[in-house]
């Protein structure tokens, strides 16, 4: 564990996270959930190149790298995610996995990281040594098989990371998702770390970066704005206060980002949210400060 942000400052820094969210271009004035689900992760582009998010993102890299020693040629940032989980909200409990690199080089080490912004621990289950394990050929969000779980159970540990602490985990070692519901409103930025030897950076985000789209993350997924089951059975059917997933859409966004879908049950067209958001230049949106060269280098292998 390692500590980033002093426990005064965290208040501060939640405050002008808040204010940023408020601002960001995709929402209508009054939204209240940036993104459907309970791991609430946001996926909108604003969430990933607000220069705040980018100045936390970086203070998390830098502090991480300076924390242990650089075992390979390079070092590479990688885009993650901001968690912004409310009160009561809880995420669907995901069995044990690794996420994994596509594609990465086997010398490759990369981290998982995450910037604790609460004023209470925040937790991670996971099973220590199991990032030895020889991890096969599988990518991506890798399961693992169920008939391992009571094992894994058995050995796993519920590891608390302080307020204010970046936790830092091989993403060979596996973990799970908890499904406690959020005592209060948890704040987590995330961030990849990888060290490599090649200078191949695996994501080419040169264009993400210039028209500030959403990137990858670092298991290669994309970040979506609502499941699949939204679009389907919840087109149309009432969650929380909303009367739908197009419902949800109009209260929400901007009404010149959401598209025509046309759903394939009733050959209706409804009007959201594209699932997977695009840049904001795409959807005519005003840009945030230029990615000066120093700070575009940093996703690259350096
Ligand atoms: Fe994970």
């Amino acid at each position: 564990m390692i500590p980033c942000i002093v426990p005064e400052k965290i208040n501060e820094v939640r405050y002008k996270l808040m204010e940023v969210f408020k601002d960001f271009p995709e929402y209508l004035p009054n939204a209240s959930e940036y993104v459907l689900g309970g791991f609430a992760a946001l996926g909108n582009p604003a969430s990933f190149h607000h220069p705040y998010i980018r100045e936390l993102r970086n203070l998390g890299f830098q502090t991480a790298i300076n924390s242990i020693p650089q075992t390979h040629k390079y070092k590479q940032m990688l885009f993650d995610r901001v968690l912004y989980r409310k009160k009561g909200q809880k995420a669907q409990p995901e069995s044990w996995h690794r996420d994994i690199t596509p594609n990465r080089d086997p010398e490759d080490i990369i981290y998982q990281c995450w910037i604790n912004l609460d004023q209470e621990n925040q937790y991670l289950s996971a099973v220590p040594g199991s990032h030895n394990a020889e991890t096969g050929s599988q990518t991506g969000f890798a399961k693992i098989e169920k008939k391992d779980h009571e094992i894994l159970k058995a050995s796993s540990k519920k590891i608390a990371i302080p307020p204010g602490h970046i936790i830092m985990f091989n993403q060979n070692l596996i973990h799970e998702i908890l499904a406690t519901p959020a005592k209060k409103d948890m704040l987590r930025i995330y961030f990849g770390l990888r060290y490599t030897n090649t200078e191949n950076p695996l994501f080419d985000n040169k264009e993400i970066i210039a028209k500030q789209g959403v990137p990858a993350l670092p298991s290669g997924q994309m970040p979506p704005m609502y499941s699949i089951n939204h679009l389907t059975i919840f087109m149309k059917k009432q969650f929380g206060k909303y009367e739908g997933l197009e419902d949800y859409c109009s209260q929400t966004f901007k009404a010149g980002i959401l598209i025509e879908f046309l759903s394939k049950k009733n050959k209706t067209i409804h009007k959201i949210c594209p699932r997977i958001m695009p840049s904001l230049q795409e959807m005519g949106l005003p840009l945030y400060q230029e990615y000066a060269p120093e700070e575009i280098a940093q996703y690259y292998p350096h």
